[in-house]
């Protein structure tokens, strides 16, 4: 029987998941099936034990799940747990392991795909749900100058910045403090894209020779990339790169074999 693999998400039918590995599986000559399933936002765990119980090999896990994941693995590698928020999912006999591709991928993307620096830059991560977590150890022990976690829920910001404060210099704080204040490096982790909205920013938040990165890809043109680029950033990002490199990520863990990204980022713009 094919290998199945499956992401599991509420929403989920935006995933461009199933056919970035579909075209991993392709690539690298791999027999699997990858689908979405949206699971009951009360019944992730039921879902995913039944796909566990049909045969599932693994999974992608997102929006709101990423956090819950780490609940339902037998044990995480120490950058989910870090995170405290998992993305994908490895069934193997008994266990059921959780790890965090997602701070890869985006750095894989800023640094090799963009060719951004991250050393040394001021960097602000808008929100604080799981998308958020997956990145910040991974962005901090890049050496920034600063990390500034603003969400709408300022105590869930505050919550991450300090469990996350032995790593580097990181602070909370909500949109509204950010008036007067420029960024290198501005990252939209809030789910808002999902539905076409975007958190209330002031003005100014961009400094010049700015980066804008859009971690929900899919949204067409969404509401913060046209404020970035209203507002002035001279690199704006869609976020592709780094859900195609999170994937690659994830097809190594579960296959050991790490497809190329860039063709599979190219089908994608095709399409
Ligand atoms: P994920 O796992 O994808 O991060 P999540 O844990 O549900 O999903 O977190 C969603 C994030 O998007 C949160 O930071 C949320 O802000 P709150 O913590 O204040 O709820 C943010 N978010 C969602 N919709 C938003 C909106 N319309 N405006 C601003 N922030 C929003």
């Amino acid at each position: 029987m094919t290998d199945q693999y499956a992401i599991f998400g509420n929403p989920v039918g935006h995933s461009k998941s199933p056919i970035i590995h579909a075209a991993f599986a392709r690539q690298t000559g791999q027999d699997i099936c990858y689908k979405a399933i949206l699971a009951p936002l009360d019944g992730f765990n039921d879902a995913v034990h039944a796909f566990v119980a049909a045969g599932g090999r693994g999974a992608n896990v997102t929006v709101p799940f990423k956090q819950e994941a780490c609940a339902l693995v037998t044990r995480l590698t120490p950058r989910a747990e870090l995170a405290g928020a998992a993305n994908t999912l490895l069934f193997e006999g008994n266990e059921v392991i959780g790890d965090n591709t997602d701070g890869v991928g985006l750095l894989r993307d800023i640094t090799l795909n963009l060719r951004y620096p991250i050393k040394g830059k001021r960097v602000l991560l808008l929100g604080a749900g799981g998308a958020s977590r997956g990145v910040v150890g991974p962005l901090l022990e890049e050496g920034l100058k600063s990390l500034t976690i603003a969400n709408r829920t300022v105590s869930k910001a505050k919550v991450i910045s300090e469990h996350f404060a032995h790593l580097g210099p990181v602070t909370a704080c909500g949109y509204d403090e950010l008036a007067g204040r420029s960024f290198d490096i501005v990252i939209n982790a809030t789910s808002a894209s999902l539905y076409a909205s975007m958190p209330l920013l002031p003005d100014g938040i961009f400094a010049p020779g700015s980066l804008a990165y859009e971690m929900m890809y899919g949204q067409g043109d969404g509401p913060f990339r046209i404020f970035a680029k209203n507002q002035g950033a001279s690199l704006i990002s869609e976020g592709l790169g780094m859900l195609v490199e999170q994937a690659a990520e994830s097809f190594f863990i579960w296959r050991g074999v790490r497809p190329e990204g860039f063709p599979v980022m190219a089908l994608l713009q095709k399409a």
